[in-house]
C-alpha cells in the first residue's frame, strides 16, 4: 500500500451557524451560564421529550450529580459495566460507594443483564449501566430488576442521544440520564453534557448541586428581576454549562439527525466489507432499538492471526487510517489490580484475570474505526481497504 492518505479517527463538524452563534455570545456580554444554556436545555428537552434537562460542563459531571442527588455515599455498592470510560466508575468513588463490576455480552458490549441479579448485595443502592457505542442496554429488564431490588438507575448515555429502547427515546427510563458533547460525540460543545430526568425533586436538587448547591442562577441574580440573594442548601459542584458551549450546541442539535444518517451509511459500508472476513466480528443491533452510532467497533478474533490486536492497529495506522479503543476492560487497569493499604475506605475492589471473561476477550481485541459526518464515502472505502490488507496480512 503506497498511499499518503491520512484519514483521523475524528474529525468534528462545527460549521457557519455555530461560529456566528459563538462569535454572537461573545460579543452579548455575557458569555458564562445565561440565556444561550437555557435555550439549548430547552432544545434539547424537547428532543428528548423529558420534564427536566440541565446543561453541565461534561457527561461525567452529570452521572456525579446524579449519584449525590440520589444521596449514593460511602458504603453503597452501584452495579455498572467494566467495557467503559474510566469516569463511570470514578465518579461512583468520587461518591466513597464502590463500583460493582458485572460481565457484558460479547454481541453488543453492553453488560449482560442475566448476571445483574448476582451481584445485589444489601449495599446495592444502583444500576448504572453504559449504552456502548449507541446500543441502548436491554432497559426493559434492567428496570425490572432495578423495581424489583428498590434500586435506582442511572443510565450513562455518553453515546447514545439519539437511542431509542422499544420506541422510547432514552433518557426517559432510568432515574437519570448523562449526555456528552465531549469532541468526539455524535454532538459537540467542546466539553460538556447534559443530565435527563423526569422526577420534580430529582431535578431541583441535580440542578441546585450543578452550581454550588446554591438557590439562585447567578445570571437571574444579576438580570432584570431585581437583586436577589442566593441560599447555600448543600455543599455543592461546579459543574455549569456555560453559553459559549450553549452556542455550540444549539446549532448542533439542529443537525443531529442528518449526522446520523450519514453515520448509518458508513456503518452500512463498514457491515457490508467485512461480511466476507471471518476474523474480524462487528457489533450486532439486538431487539426493537434505535442505534446512535456513535462508535464502529469491531472485534479482532487475533488467536486466528499471527499478531496482537496492537500490532495490527500500528500496521493499520500506518498506512494512515486513525483508531481508537472502547475500551480496555476497567478491572484490570492498576487501580483495579493494586489495592491502597493506606486506604480506610471502601471504595474498591481486588480484581483478577478471569473474573470477566467476556469483557477481557474484547478487551484485548477491540478497535474502534473513524465515523464521522466530515468523512466521504472515498475515505470508508480507504479504510475498508486498508483493513482488509491488514488482515490479510496476519493470516496464519
Ligand atoms: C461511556 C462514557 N461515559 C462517560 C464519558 C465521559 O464523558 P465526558 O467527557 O463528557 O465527561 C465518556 C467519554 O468519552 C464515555 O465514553
Amino acid at each position: 500500500m503506497n498511499t499518503k492518505k491520512i484519514i483521523q479517527f475524528h474529525k468534528s463538524s462545527i460549521l457557519h451557524d455555530e461560529i456566528k452563534e459563538v462569535v454572537d455570545t461573545l460579543k452579548s456580554g455575557w458569555i458564562t451560564t445565561g440565556p444561550k444554556t437555557k435555550r439549548f436545555e430547552e432544545d434539547f428537552r424537547k428532543y428528548i421529550g423529558c420534564k427536566y434537562a440541565i446543561g453541565l460542563n461534561s457527561c461525567t459531571a452529570g452521572l456525579h450529580l446524579a449519584l449525590a442527588a440520589l444521596n449514593i455515599g460511602e458504603g453503597d455498592e452501584v452495579i455498572t459495566t467494566p467495557i467503559t470510560f474510566p469516569a463511570t466508575a470514578n465518579v461512583i468513588i468520587h461518591q466513597k460507594a464502590t463500583p460493582v463490576f458485572v460481565d457484558v455480552k460479547i454481541d453488543t458490549l453492553n453488560i449482560d443483564v442475566s448476571k445483574i441479579e448476582e451481584k445485589i448485595t444489601s449495599r446495592t443502592k444502583a444500576i448504572m449501566p453504559v449504552h456502548f457505542a449507541g446500543h441502548p442496554c436491554d432497559m426493559g429488564k434492567i428496570m425490572d430488576i432495578a423495581m424489583r431490588n428498590k434500586l435506582s438507575v442511572i443510565e450513562d448515555a455518553a453515546h447514545a442521544i439519539e437511542s431509542e429502547y422499544n420506541g422510547k427515546k432514552v433518557g426517559n427510563i432510568g432515574d437519570f440520564t448523562s449526555f456528552s458533547f465531549y469532541a468526539t460525540k455524535n454532538i459537540t460543545t467542546g466539553e460538556g453534557g447534559m443530565l435527563t430526568t423526569n422526577n420534580d425533586e430529582l431535578a431541583e436538587k441535580a440542578r441546585m448541586l450543578s452550581l454550588h448547591g446554591i438557590s439562585k442562577d447567578a445570571w437571574k441574580r444579576y438580570g432584570k428581576e431585581g437583586f436577589q440573594h442566593w441560599e447555600l442548601f448543600y455543599p455543592g459542584f461546579k459543574y455549569n454549562m456555560f453559553d459559549i458551549q450553549a452556542a455550540i450546541g444549539i446549532h448542533q442539535l439542529k443537525k443531529i439527525e442528518s449526522f446520523l444518517k450519514i453515520r448509518k451509511k458508513y456503518v452500512d459500508m463498514y457491515n457490508e466489507a467485512f461480511e466476507d472476513v471471518p476474523e474480524i466480528l462487528p457489533l450486532k443491533i439486538k431487539g426493537r432499538i434505535k442505534h446512535a452510532h456513535h462508535l464502529y467497533v469491531i472485534i479482532i478474533k487475533t488467536e486466528e492471526l499471527n499478531a496482537d490486536r496492537d500490532e495490527i492497529m500500528s500496521e493499520i495506522q500506518n498506512n494512515g487510517v486513525g483508531l481508537g479503543v472502547h475500551f480496555r476492560t476497567l478491572h484490570l487497569q492498576p487501580y483495579y489490580q493494586n489495592p491502597n493499604p493506606k486506604s480506610k475506605i471502601r471504595n474498591h475492589r481486588l480484581y483478577k484475570r478471569g473474573m470477566f471473561p467476556v469483557a477481557e476477550y474484547a478487551s484485548d481485541r477491540v478497535i474502534s474505526l473513524p465515523l464521522y459526518p466530515k468523512m466521504s464515502v472515498l475515505d470508508v472505502k480507504y479504510v475498508i481497504k486498508v483493513v482488509k490488507e491488514v488482515i490479510e496480512g496476519f493470516r496464519k
